[in-house]
């Protein structure tokens, strides 16, 4: 027998993890108005959200279905608009990006952050104000550069020596000055998933400030005229719940601010805290106020800048997930309920790592419930899984479903409006799922379902 493989024993892996053991819900029926979308509620047992029976979304649009409220996204860009009152919000296009969704920015009056020319041209393409884009990246093409300098994009968040020399050039070219700012690695540790923490220095985002990189940066923008360099930007990572990382990286890239003041004699207008807002996605969870943390880093700026007698540059934000997360959810239809008895029930949907490929990917934890009907019957031990040829295809690895759960019901997935779309993908030929949005009883197609024809275009 080979040293490697061996009888399988009853279980791959333990039945439930040590840590964070998911509990059986008091009401298998309860929707968490802390994890559902803000319209969401139940009527005769069946979920609705926008006023909209998701019965009748699966009937008319199919499955599975990416539903998104369009009343709990506006409504968090107003929340943010209000909070950071005196600065700017950008919404990080990243998350989960439309020209529908796109419009909605433009319309609740924020700023969006892209980070590639695709997403500049969705953008574009529904007439958002170049001057309120942001471009990101730490490897923009120069063709992306030079779209972004032609445009007029607002700002263009610089993130190494070689860009700067590409986009002086390319700015001394078109005869233009494109506000620049600099990435900064600020060296926090962010507490949250390896993959998506980005502000310690072993890393490829930005430009460290331990390292001196950062200050280097800042010599060679203002040494090139054609560039004006308007501020500072740092973003820590995703999904971060503890406010402490932020309020640190605030309080070094204001100490950078006050360097360059004494460095160079001059004074940058502004600072980019970037995004990173966690949010809830299982009971329990804790989520950052928004309000608490806008007013905790304009203290702690202004403290900063105050002492190194500066004014208090105006603060741009970059939320993503925490506006467009919770706004979605997905239904899919059951197609089968396998019971491996004595450890759990399989219950096997008809999307999976294709179209949330999070779960896979970060361990990603998600609340889900029967959606199509309530049900009194007792909670059974499951795993949602996916049709997709990997048994690492999981939407989620343990939950609780009621024990009378049967082909033709739908589950609803909560939170999955950020960065699942935006990663989904076509393992196993599947097509992309339509994306739907509901508002004031009605529902309407805002991406539509990908077809066979689409899954072959291109192809000899
Ligand atoms: N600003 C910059 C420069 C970013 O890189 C990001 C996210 C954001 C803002 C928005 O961060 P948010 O508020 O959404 O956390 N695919 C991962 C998340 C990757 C985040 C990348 N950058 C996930 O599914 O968790």
């Amino acid at each position: 027998m080979s040293r490697f493989a061996h009888p399988a024993g009853d279980r791959h892996a333990e039945v439930l993890p040590e840590e964070r053991p998911p509990h059986a819900p008091a009401d298998l029926n309860a929707l968490n108005p802390a994890l559902w979308p803000r319209t969401s509620e139940r009527i005769d047992g069946t979920i609705s959200i926008g006023g909209v029976d998701v019965r009748d979304l699966v009937a008319e649009y199919g499955s599975p279905l990416l539903v998104m409220d369009e009343e709990d996204f506006r409504s968090r860009c107003r929340d943010y608009r209000a909070s950071f009152h005196d600065g700017d919000v950008h919404y990080a296009g990243k998350a989960f990006l439309c020209r529908e969704v796109a419009r909605w920015i433009m319309q609740e009056g924020l700023g969006l952050d892209v980070c590639s020319a695709g997403e500049l041209a969705v953008a574009l393409s529904v007439g958002f104000p170049p001057e309120r884009i942001t471009l990101h990246g730490n490897n923009k093409s120069v063709a992306e550069l030079e779209r972004a300098v032609v445009t007029g994009v607002g700002h263009i968040v610089a993130d190494s020596f070689e860009e700067i020399a590409r986009l002086g050039y390319l700015a001394d070219k078109h005869g233009v000055r494109p506000k620049v700012m600099i990435r900064v690695t600020v060296g926090v540790e962010a507490h949250t998933h390896e993959f998506i923490a980005t502000a310690h220095d072993d890393q490829k985002f930005g430009l460290s400030l331990n390292s001196g990189a950062a200050a280097e940066a800042v010599r060679r923008v203002l040494a090139l005229p054609s560039l004006e360099l308007v501020g500072l930007h740092s973003h820590i990572g995703s999904q971060i719940s503890d406010t402490a990382g932020f309020e640190v990286a605030a309080r070094r890239l204001a100490g950078l601010l006050a360097q360059i003041k004494h460095e160079h004699g001059v004074v940058l207008p502004e600072l980019d805290l970037g995004g990173g807002y966690g949010i809830p996605y299982v009971d329990g969870d804790d989520a950052p106020d928004i309000k608490l943390i806008a007013e905790s880093l304009r203290e702690i700026v202004a403290h900063v800048c105050a002492s190194a007698g500066l004014p208090l540059p105006r603060l741009t934000v970059e939320p993503g997930r925490s506006i467009t997360g919770l706004a979605g959810i997905t239904l899919y239809e059951v197609g089968t309920v396998k019971d491996v008895e004595g450890l759990r029930t399989y219950v096997s949907v008809d999307g999976g790592m294709s179209d949330n490929i999070r779960t896979a990917l970060y361990g990603a934890e998600y609340t889900a419930r029967l959606a199509s009907r309530s049900s009194e019957a007792a909670p059974m031990l499951s795993r949602l899984v996916g049709k997709h040829c990997e048994s690492g295809d999981m939407v989620i690895r343990d939950l609780y479903l009621p024990a009378d759960l049967a082909p033709g019901d739908l589950i609803a997935v909560a939170g999955t409006g950020a960065y699942c779309r935006s990663l989904a993908n076509n393992y196993n030929y599947l097509p992309k799922p339509a994306v739907v949005a509901v508002s004031g009883g009605q529902a309407r197609v805002i991406v539509q379902r990908e077809t066979e024809e689409d899954l072959l275009r291109g192809q000899l």
